[in-house]
Parts: C-alpha cells; sequence; structure tokens
C-alpha cells in the first residue's frame, strides 16, 4: 500500500496532485518554513487522545527531493527507501511528505522531526511533537482483604498511570480522605484505632480524560468474639424440637463449640448443629457479618435439659455464654385488672406459659408503706413480712394459662406488692415482675411510670421481656389511673420512691 503511493510520489511530478495539498496545508497548521530545526513549540505540539490519528505536515513544497520522517532522532520513514519493513504498520508517509500516525498509544508520544530536501537543494527542518493522553489506570497495595488487629500500623500505596497526570485521592468507607494530590503515586499510613474502620479503601485517579479509575483493598480491623443470645432461656418440653441460639462476631472468623452441663456436644441425627449468615445492617459495623450459630435439638428428653454453653474462639480471645434450656413455666406476667375492686379486696389476673402441665402457684404478697409514713419511719417500718400463698392450677386446653384469684382481708386504701410464680413437672418459674397496687379508699401514690423499668426482670432480657416490661408500666398506671385519685405530692413521694426502689433491690435479691 504505502509502497505503491511512494512509488507514486516519485513518478507523477504531481502538480495538481499537491495544489490542493498545499492550500490545505496553509490555511489548518500555519506553518513557516523554517530552516533550522526549531524547539518544541506548543503550536506544534499535539494533544490526542488514544486510538486518535494525527497528520504531521512537513512542509509545503510541491515537489522535493526526498523527505525522512524522525522519533527522537531515530529515522521512522525515508521517502527514498521503498523498503518499509522498518516502519510501524500504523505510521504512513503520504506522497505529499505528511506523516500520518493512526491507533495512536501512549508509546507514541514524543518528539517528531522531519528532514525535507527541496528541489532546489533547501534543506526544510520541522518538529512536532505529539502527546497521547489517556485514561488513567491505578493499582494498590497491599490489595484485596487485609485483616489487622487494633494498633497495627500499615502503608497503603496507589500507583496510576495517566496522561495527563492524574489527581488522586483516598476513599475509605465510602468518605473522602483529604490527602488529594495530582501525581503518579499516593500513600497513606494507617494506624488501626478501631473497628469503625472497617471497609473499603480505594484510591481514586481522575484526569478528566475518560472515567475516573478506581482500585481498592479491604480493611477488616480484627477483633476477639462477641457472642449476643436471642433468648437466655428456651422453654421446652419432652418430645419437641427446640433451637438454641447464638449470635457472633468476630474477626477473624470464630470457632463456635457448644457444650451441655460443661461437657462438649456430640451430635447426631436428633442433634444438630448448623450457622447462618445474618444480613449485616445498616450500621457503621456493617462490614461484620454476624453468624447465628444454632444447636438444634430434636424430640427433647429429659436429659437434654439444663445449661448449654456456645463458646466462640479465635486468636484474639474466646468468649461464651449460656442458654437454659428448661421444662419450666415462664414467668408470669400480670394483666390489666378488669374487675370491680373493693376496699378490702383485690382481683389479681395473670398469665404464664407451660409446655407441660401446670401443678400450682406460689404467690406472695405484702404491704407497703403508705404516702402518711415520713422517710424517717420508711427504713424501720417497712420490713413487712411476706404472706405466701399456695394457688392450685387449673386445667387450661393449651400452653398459656390465665388465672384469676382474689386477695381478701386487705387493710383499705392501702398499697400492695405481689409476686408470682408457677410450678410445673420441671420446677418453679422464675420471678413475676413485682407489681403494686392499691385498695379502694383515698390514697396518695407516687410516679410510677418508670418503676416497672427497674422490675424488669435482668435474667431474661430478651425482646419479648423488654416488650412485656412496656406492657407492665401501661398496666400499672391503668390500675392506678382509673382506682385512685392521684395527688400532686411528687416532692415526698420522690424521696419516698427512690428508697423504696432501694429496698425493693435489696428485697428481691433475698427473694430470688
Ligand atoms: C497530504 O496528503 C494526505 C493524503 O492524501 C492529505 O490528507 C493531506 O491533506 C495532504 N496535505 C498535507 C499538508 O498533509
Ligand atoms: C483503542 O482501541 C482498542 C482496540 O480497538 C480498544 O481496546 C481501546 O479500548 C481503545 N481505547 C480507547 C481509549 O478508546
Ligand atoms: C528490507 O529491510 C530488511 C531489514 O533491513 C531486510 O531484511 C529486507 O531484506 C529488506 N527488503 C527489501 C525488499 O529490500
Ligand atoms: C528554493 O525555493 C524556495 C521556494 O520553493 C525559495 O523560497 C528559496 O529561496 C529557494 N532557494 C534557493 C537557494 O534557490
Ligand atoms: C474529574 O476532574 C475534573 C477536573 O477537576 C472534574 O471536572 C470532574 O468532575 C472530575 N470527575 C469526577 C467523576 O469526579
Ligand atoms: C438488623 O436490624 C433489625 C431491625 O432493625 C434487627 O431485627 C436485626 O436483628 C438486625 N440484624 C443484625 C444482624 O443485627
Ligand atoms: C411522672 O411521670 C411522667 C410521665 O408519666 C413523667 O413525665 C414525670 O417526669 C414523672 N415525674 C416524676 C417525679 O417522676
Ligand atoms: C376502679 O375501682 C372503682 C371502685 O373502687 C371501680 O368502680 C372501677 O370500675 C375500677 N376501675 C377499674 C379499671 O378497675
Amino acid at each position: 500500500m504505502t509502497h505503491a503511493i511512494l512509488t507514486a510520489c516519485h513518478i507523477i511530478s504531481a502538480a495538481v496532485f499537491f495544489a490542493v495539498a498545499s492550500s490545505d496545508l496553509t490555511s489548518s497548521d500555519n506553518i513557516v518554513q523554517i530552516s533550522e530545526l526549531r524547539l518544541r513549540d506548543e503550536e506544534l505540539t499535539r494533544r490526542v487522545l488514544e486510538n486518535d490519528t494525527v497528520l504531521l505536515p512537513c512542509d509545503n513544497h510541491f515537489t522535493f527531493q526526498y523527505v525522512r520522517w524522525f522519533k527522537e532522532d531515530q529515522l521512522l520513514v525515508d521517502s527514498r527507501d521503498s523498503n518499509e519493513t522498518l516502519t510501524p504498520d500504523h505510521i504512513r508517509l503520504w506522497s505529499n511528505g505528511s506523516l500520518q500516525i493512526s491507533q495512536l498509544q501512549p508509546s507514541d508520544t514524543g518528539d517528531y522531526s522531519c528532514a525535507l530536501k527541496t528541489d532546489n537543494d533547501t534543506e526544510v527542518k520541522k518538529m512536532h511533537a505529539i502527546i497521547v493522553q489517556y485514561a488513567p489506570t491505578v493499582k494498590i497495595e497491599p490489595e484485596g482483604v487485609i485483616e489487622l488487629p487494633i494498633g497495627a500500623v500499615f502503608q497503603v500505596i496507589c500507583e496510576a498511570r495517566g496522561v495527563p497526570q492524574p489527581k488522586l485521592y483516598w476513599r475509605w468507607n465510602g468518605k473522602l480522605v483529604d490527602n488529594e494530590m495530582i501525581g503518579n503515586r499516593l500513600s497513606m499510613q494507617i494506624e488501626v484505632g478501631s473497628r469503625a474502620q472497617t471497609g473499603p479503601i480505594d484510591c481514586v485517579a481522575n484526569n478528566s480524560i475518560g472515567d475516573l479509575a478506581v482500585t481498592g483493598m479491604f480493611l477488616k480491623v480484627q477483633f476477639p468474639p462477641e457472642v449476643r443470645l436471642v433468648q437466655h432461656i428456651v422453654y421446652t418440653k419432652v418430645g419437641l424440637r427446640s433451637d438454641l441460639e447464638c449470635l457472633i462476631e468476630a474477626v477473624p472468623r470464630a470457632v463456635v463449640n457448644w457444650f451441655h452441663h460443661g461437657v462438649p456436644m456430640t451430635y447426631d441425627s436428633r442433634i444438630s448443629r448448623y450457622e447462618t449468615e445474618l444480613q449485616p445492617n445498616g450500621s457503621n459495623l456493617q462490614f461484620n457479618t454476624v453468624i447465628k450459630h444454632t444447636l438444634a435439638i430434636r424430640n427433647v428428653r429429659d436429659s437434654d435439659l439444663g445449661l448449654y454453653e456456645c463458646r466462640a474462639e479465635n486468636k484474639l480471645g474466646f468468649k461464651s455464654a449460656a442458654i437454659d434450656l428448661t421444662g419450666r413455666p415462664m414467668p408470669c406476667v400480670f394483666k390489666i385488672n378488669p374487675g370491680v375492686q373493693s376496699s378490702t379486696s383485690h382481683v389479681l389476673v395473670w398469665q404464664t406459659e407451660s409446655l407441660s402441665a401446670l401443678m400450682e402457684f406460689k404467690l406472695k404478697f405484702r404491704q407497703i408503706p403508705s404516702a402518711s409514713i415520713t422517710p424517717q419511719t420508711l427504713d424501720v417500718d417497712y420490713k413487712t413480712e411476706w404472706t405466701i400463698l399456695t394457688i392450685p392450677s387449673e386445667l387450661s386446653a393449651g400452653p398459656i394459662h390465665i388465672t384469676t384469684y382474689t386477695l381478701h382481708g386487705l387493710q383499705p386504701a392501702s398499697v400492695y406488692e405481689v409476686v408470682v410464680f408457677a410450678r410445673n413437672h420441671f420446677g418453679w418459674s422464675e420471678s413475676s415482675k413485682i407489681v403494686r397496687f392499691a385498695t379502694g379508699g383515698e390514697v396518695e401514690l407516687p410516679n410510677y411510670s418508670t418503676e416497672a423499668e427497674l422490675y424488669s426482670n435482668e435474667d431474661f432480657s430478651s425482646v419479648e421481656n423488654e416488650e412485656q416490661a412496656k406492657e407492665d408500666s401501661v398496666h400499672l398506671n391503668e390500675v392506678y389511673d382509673s382506682n385512685t385519685s392521684i395527688s400532686a405530692t411528687s416532692s415526698l413521694w420522690s424521696f419516698a420512691y427512690l428508697t423504696f426502689l432501694t429496698l425493693f433491690a435489696i428485697l428481691k435479691y433475698n427473694l430470688l
């Protein structure tokens, strides 16, 4: 091809051929004839894009003896030489002396010069510079997922290529890190400080040519296992299937083992274990996977009951949590009192759930000081003994038992507190929350709104029980709102209230 053109160039004296070309040249390139080599001139610098084509004119002579093109002093092509094997494929010499470079690559960037010998033996030289611009690419070191403990120090290095030089910056957990610069290399020293640093670290390069280049690594901050329980107590009965669940977070991933009464579990077709990854939530620790470990016990036997432990361990430490698998009844919950209350009796309603038949309840109640007593007498008078009643349970169709019981012989206009336990074949339930009630008549009562929370049984901090606490506080307010006149002696009561709280805490401890 090129061979044919060059041959044509020699043969045709080409007046017509060049007439078109010369007008083109003078108008478009504004080239002055120069007899000496010119230094690189911005005007002659072509900024082009990858894969573009450029045409470098040499001179506007109609005819010439020969022309040669050089790149950085290295001969590219000579019009006298018909052997073109030395000329790269994408470079082509036109018969009017212009050099065309197509499919420009970054490697074509450089200074180009031509030397032309005119018909009257004048040597004409001309220089061009080509800068092939291209979108950035970036590399990061280290790459992949890096797991490091708190306190570790490491360096991330980002290396970019691209013309013009890109602007480089870091993005950590999606946020910009304020250290951008223009260049080919960016580094950042990181001291691992907290688990919140877990997340992707990206290096971004932008030189306004094409798309941004982004590459990243993922920092995982290591931490010892954390164990959360879905339920601290799992209620069951013989023959049922029960699942014990531990939620475990750890980096590196923890090895989890189950124990029953301190003995490592053995697994078979009846007792198995499995794990599931929970979907991460949108917190700042969203990248840490929570794994739910489940111990599934089918067809529960008596011997399966008791304390289980899930123990999670990684190289930074271990943590375990205990779950009680029990057949005992669930703690009783007092319900909103529906009936008419008299001044000397009180109707109590409570509910419990027991998978095995209920046998009896134990109800404890006692009077607590009314508003008339002062803080001084409170300490002395407060130590009322509990009255303990055993109440047989009635038969119930399902596992839920609702019991109504009326306490008689109470003091009018007094405040009582009451707590109830349930028993089945497997033993006694945990204590219900302590609930207070007032008998009819004028009685001043403290603000109970936060009290129920105090009594939320810490042994049962599962979600259900927290909800129950709220229910109970509503319950208390409703009872008092509708059955007593609440007068605003809140200053005395806030003191008495605080004292109650302390005493109750002690009493509750003794009780349990
Ligand atoms: C030279 O020849 C090429 C190919 O025919 C043409 O495109 C160009 O306009 C001509 N003139 C110059 C000054 O390059
Ligand atoms: C240039 O051409 C090559 C081959 O056709 C292609 O792979 C590449 O993406 C092109 N580059 C640009 C910047 O268009
Ligand atoms: C062209 O040049 C190459 C390398 O110098 C040589 O090997 C080849 O024989 C030459 N071809 C012709 C047709 O002269
Ligand atoms: C050669 O020709 C060019 C025009 O093509 C002219 O400007 C130049 O002066 C001539 N040089 C000589 C030595 O005749
Ligand atoms: C890249 O940089 C240019 C110039 O600073 C800017 O106009 C452009 O918005 C940037 N591109 C992106 C995607 O941020
Ligand atoms: C995600 O949030 C929902 C509700 O906000 C919660 O129920 C669930 O347990 C959370 N999951 C994890 C893995 O923390
Ligand atoms: C009493 O309860 C109300 C809400 O029911 C609360 O806003 C108020 O602060 C409480 N007062 C005292 C003294 O605890
Ligand atoms: C509160 O007690 C009064 C009488 O003591 C009774 O009329 C009223 O129905 C009771 N309210 C509730 C909600 O039990």
